[in-house]
């Protein structure tokens, strides 16, 4: 191949590389060469750089005995924090938020459940707040955490857990509106209901103010977002570590009304979610209208084993679609 073969072969692959970046079908590794040990995560974006935080699972994956479902555990791992100008190099920050370890009355013991962390600024007290589900083995507890840091990448100091406002809460979300309110979106009700609950001008704690929304319907994994000025929420139907069908709702104000629509994937593998689960949709800094889609792909039998599937998400009116391939 002569030179200029060579060059235009090079650039082509850049060019491919470069529209692809987002994509992840699969794991993910770290600029050190270390796989990604981030699940259920989410991202903040703070000055320039993307914050990934995500659940830490590691070691042997056992089934909780004496449950009605598929109650497959590994030991709670606390929170990982990875950090990335462009999402495509990640650098490992560390441990955000660590488990405590022989201390089962402690909401972060490794004997419990933390899951789906998400982070939001508050501009006003410059403080990072982490909000998590917390959970016993047998997910009786359904509580959210909540942990505060002065620094992105932590680490977090665990504050206390809760029941907003006297109703369970267990898989969630944070969402940050342009205004600066923050809303906790959790499944609630034996997960039959979600609710949204507006937090305190601190985002410490839940106020009074939250509406019950997709009643009766049997949704989790929520992953809210905004595009213009509307609200789109996506979630998972409820059957565990194995999966299911999104579906997702659109409202003109973060606690609601929602208006239902159907599965926002199209294609090969759509009525399974490719596999995946939702756990958070990421606008794409200075491309209004272009988010994405991520999700897990939970390996139930080993769950360290658990991936990723991040996809390009577009938006048209009242039309959500991913596409898989
Ligand atoms: C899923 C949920 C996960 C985890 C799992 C436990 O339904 O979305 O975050 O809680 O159940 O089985």
């Amino acid at each position: 191949m002569d030179k200029l073969k060579l060059l235009l072969v090079l650039l082509a692959l850049g060019l491919a590389v470069g529209t692809s970046a987002q994509i992840v079908k699969g794991s993910l590794a770290d600029e050190g060469g270390n796989i990604v040990n981030a699940h259920g995560a989410g991202i903040m974006h703070y000055n320039g750089r993307y914050y990934l935080f995500g659940e830490i699972k590691t070691g042997n994956t056992w089934l909780v005995a004496g449950q009605q479902w598929e109650d497959y555990r590994v030991p709670a791992g606390g929170v990982s924090c990875y950090s990335s100008k462009d999402l495509q190099h990640w650098k490992y920050e560390g441990v955000a938020l660590k488990p405590t370890v022989g201390d089962t009355s402690s909401d972060l013991d490794t004997s419990r459940v933390i899951e789906r962390p998400k982070v939001v600024f508050n501009s006003s007290t410059k403080k990072f707040v982490m909000w998590m589900h917390i959970d016993k083995k047998d997910y009786s507890y359904s509580q959210s955490g909540v942990a505060i840091s002065d620094k992105p990448a932590g680490p977090y100091h665990y504050l206390y857990s809760v029941k907003p406002n006297g109703n369970m809460s267990r898989d969630m979300t944070l969402f940050k509106d342009d205004d600066n309110k923050a809303y906790l979106v959790y499944s609630s009700e034996q997960n039959k209901t979600m609710q949204v609950c507006l937090l305190s001008n601190n985002y410490l704690s839940p106020t009074k103010t939250f509406s019950r929304i997709l009643i009766g319907r049997n949704r989790e994994a929520p992953a809210l977002f905004k595009s213009g000025h509307k609200y789109y929420l996506i979630t998972s139907s409820c059957t565990g570590w194995s999966p299911n069908a999104a579906t997702y709702a659109v409202a003109d104000s973060p606690l609601g009304p929602y208006r239902e629509f159907g599965n926002p994937c199209r294609g090969k593998g759509a009525e399974f979610t490719y596999q995946a689960q939702s756990t958070f949709v990421l606008p794409i800094s200075g491309k209004p209208g272009q988010f994405i889609f991520m999700a897990d792909r939970w390996n139930k039998l080993d769950l360290p084993k658990s991936d990723y599937l991040w996809l390009p998400l577009k938006v048209n009116g009242n039309t959500v679609s991913i596409a898989g391939d």
